[in-house]
């Protein structure tokens, strides 16, 4: 049997809430394939008050001897957003090299988004965003700070190297989905990066001649995925410009608070990190009402990456089954159910292994 050692880090907010419901699904899943050994972290904004960093010194050498990481959100009211954000999630990202960050956005059966049904029919989209480099650069800052010039300013950087993987990563993904890759762009000049991003999309498509695709400027794209977003399957994106579309498309297939993201080292060569689209929701945190499930199929899509399929589409097939139950759903999908109540409908509705129809390994 398979151990794997997964690193927890529930961080802060409405990620204390979560974490624990992914943990108690996957102690559901666990069994005969593998188990897993998880080992949590309290890095957060309450250790950066009381110690004055969010992790320690060798955080990131503690984390590279683990196969995974799970997070939940960091963010806390009174601790800045840069202090919290580039003292823990960026430099995670950064470390291992998790340039791509996948995330998927489906519409649940049942689920009622705030599109009129006919525009929210069938969305199955996959928005593959660029996660190391573009507009989250550390070059810049604040000039001149107090006076009447005072000036903010941010270097963009975008590489050959860091263009043509992602770009690459997403065609290939796109090749395996079926209905085309669709790259989010501002190619009219006036964004400097943008031509050399659409340069790059041209030279690979080449290389994946299979494949369809078409550039579309982020302003309109936002607007279509909002009027039309099943014509949508694969979207390829910039940092920013990914952090964007991940939010919008998960609301317009219900709520941000059931779309999950894995963080990929595609390579394996450090952990792949695992964590839910939305933030540590100050707002909602301590009540128990989160809604788990964009944290339990982040925990899903880190057990297909360790190589569990079938353990991951039990996790999706009953995350399904919950939602489809108005009595089960959060609040932030029109329901009443706690985070308790939400987790437990799912951990009831994991179907037997192997899944009927399914093969059994040899
Ligand atoms: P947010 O995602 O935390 O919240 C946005 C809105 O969505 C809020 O109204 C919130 O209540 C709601 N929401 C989010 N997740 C939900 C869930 N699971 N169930 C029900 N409702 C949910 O975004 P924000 O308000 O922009 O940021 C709050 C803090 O989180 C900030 O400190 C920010 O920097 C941080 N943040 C962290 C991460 C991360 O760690 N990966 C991601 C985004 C934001
Ligand atoms: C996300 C978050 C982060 C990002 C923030 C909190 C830095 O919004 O994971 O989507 O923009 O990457
Ligand atoms: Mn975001």
């Amino acid at each position: 049997m398979t151990t794997h050692h997964i690193a927890v880090i529930p961080g802060d907010g409405i990620g204390r809430e979560t974490v624990p419901a992914a943990l108690e699904v996957l102690d559901a899943i666990a069994g005969d394939a593998f188990t897993l050994r998880t080992t949590e972290f309290d890095w957060s904004c309450a250790r950066y008050r009381r110690t004055g960093a969010m992790m320690p010194d060798d955080g990131l050498d503690v984390l590279r001897g683990h196969d995974a990481i799970l997070l939940g959100a960091v963010g806390a009211p009174g601790v800045p957003d840069h202090v919290s954000l580039w003292g823990l999630l960026i430099p995670i990202r950064r470390a291992f090299q998790q340039y791509v960050n996948l995330r998927p956005v489906r519409l649940f059966e049942g689920v009622t988004g705030p599109l009129r049904p006919d525009l929210a029919e069938a969305i199955d989209l996959v928005v593959v965003r660029e996660n190391v480099e573009g507009e989250y650069s550390r070059i810049g800052g604040r000039l001149y700070e107090g006076t009447e010039i005072e000036t903010a300013m941010q270097e963009s950087v975008f590489t050959r190297t860091g263009v043509t993987r992602i770009v690459d990563y997403a065609f290939r993904l796109a090749g395996t989905r079926g209905r085309g890759l669709t790259s989010a762009t501002k190619s009219n000049g006036i964004v400097h990066t943008m031509p050399f991003w659409d340069q790059i999309v041209a030279e690979r498509a080449a290389a994946h001649p299979d494949v369809p695709w078409r550039q579309e400027h982020i302003d309109a794209l936002c607007a279509k995925l909002v009027l039309a977003p099943s014509g949508f399957d694969v979207i390829v994106g910039s940092n920013l410009f990914g952090d964007i579309l991940s939010d919008l498309t998960a609301a317009v297939a219900g709520s941000i608070g059931i779309a999950p993201s894995a963080n990929l080292n595609p390579e394996r060569e450090f952990p792949s990190m695992f964590e839910p689209v939305h933030g540590s929701a100050p707002d909602i945190a301590g009540r128990g009402v989160a809604n788990p499930i964009g944290t339990i199929w982040s925990a899903a899509m880190m057990l297909e990456h360790l190589g569990h399929p079938e353990a991951a589409r039990r996790i999706d097939t009953a995350v399904a089954a919950s939602l489809a139950d108005p009595a089960t759903r959060t609040r932030d999908l029109g329901g009443h159910a706690t985070t308790a109540e939400a987790t437990r409908a799912v951990v009831d509705a994991l179907p037997a292994s192997p899944l009927p129809g399914s093969q059994p390994s040899a």
